[in-house]
């Protein structure tokens, strides 16, 4: 048989192709009987405009090509960073920051490890607060006021793709990304309406415009932070 096969090229693609097939519809066809591949979990919740903002800074400036957005559940990972990902907690990242590299440290959970004025600082010029950082620092982000062109726009498209933003969210983008940024000026508290636990506060430092700073700050600050992971502890070392 093997002789025959090896012999025959064509007849061996056939076979080959019938292999795959197998082993595809084994891995395909059981996804389609269950009704989400996604385990719902509580808590989740698109982000607010300011952190979309953000978010769009974060890939802009290629911060995925240093930082990895996926914590593994092995040991070494839970207890560097905290509760390994879940796979709900990116779904609605349009496209989702896993990352390959980690020239930095994991940030899927940097959110609420440091305050607004660190960050600030830091990526502004990183070794002022970690003088061993080989982090490239970003300080044109200073004082750069947030481009909100397209912001609905990229909203509607999200809801196209899956991203539950609601009439009412869309049509308030822009009042509840100036009230995130600056509860004094804006209605705060309909935004945390709008998204539950969305920190509103001056991210940066500068109360007088709405920067890039302002945005990616915000960003950095929600992430792993929406789900409360503490009622998802398995194993005995409560891991
Ligand atoms: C050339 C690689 C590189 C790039 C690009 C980079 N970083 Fe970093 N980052 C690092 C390194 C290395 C560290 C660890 C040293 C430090 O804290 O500065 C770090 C640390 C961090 C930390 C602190 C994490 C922690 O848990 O202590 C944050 C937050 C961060 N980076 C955000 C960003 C953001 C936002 C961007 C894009 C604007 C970015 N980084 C781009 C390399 C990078």
């Amino acid at each position: 048989m093997q002789e025959t096969l090896e012999r025959n090229g064509l007849l061996l693609i056939i076979v080959i192709l019938i292999t795959i097939a197998v082993g595809g519809l084994v891995q395909i066809v059981p996804l389609h009987t269950i009704e989400n591949t996604i385990e719902k979990v509580e808590g989740m919740r698109p982000y607010t405009p300011l952190e979309l903002k953000g978010r769009g800074i974060y890939v802009r400036e290629g911060c995925y090509l240093c930082h990895s957005q996926m914590i593994r559940p092995f040991r070494d990972e839970v207890e560097r960073y905290g509760h390994y990902s879940l796979a709900a907690e990116s779904m609605y990242d349009h496209p989702f920051q896993w990352g390959s590299k980690r020239t930095g440290p994991d940030l899927a959970r940097v959110g609420g490890k440091y305050s607004n004025a660190w960050h600030s600082a830091h990526i502004a010029d990183p070794r002022s607060v970690v003088p061993e950082s080989i982090m490239p620092g970003y300080p044109f982000m200073v004082g750069r006021e947030l481009s909100t062109t397209g912001l609905q726009a990229e909203m509607e498209v999200l809801r196209v793709v899956g991203v539950p933003y609601t009439d009412d969210m869309i049509a308030n983008a822009m009042a509840d990304l100036q009230a995130q940024a600056n509860p004094d000026m804006g209605d705060a508290e309909a935004m945390a309406g709008r998204y539950p636990k969305a920190g509103a506060g001056d991210f940066d430092g500068d109360p007088s415009k709405i920067t890039e700073m302002d945005a990616l700050v915000a960003y950095l600050q929600v992430l792993g932070t929406m789900v409360d992971t503490t009622s998802y502890q398995v194993g005995p070392d409560g891991r």
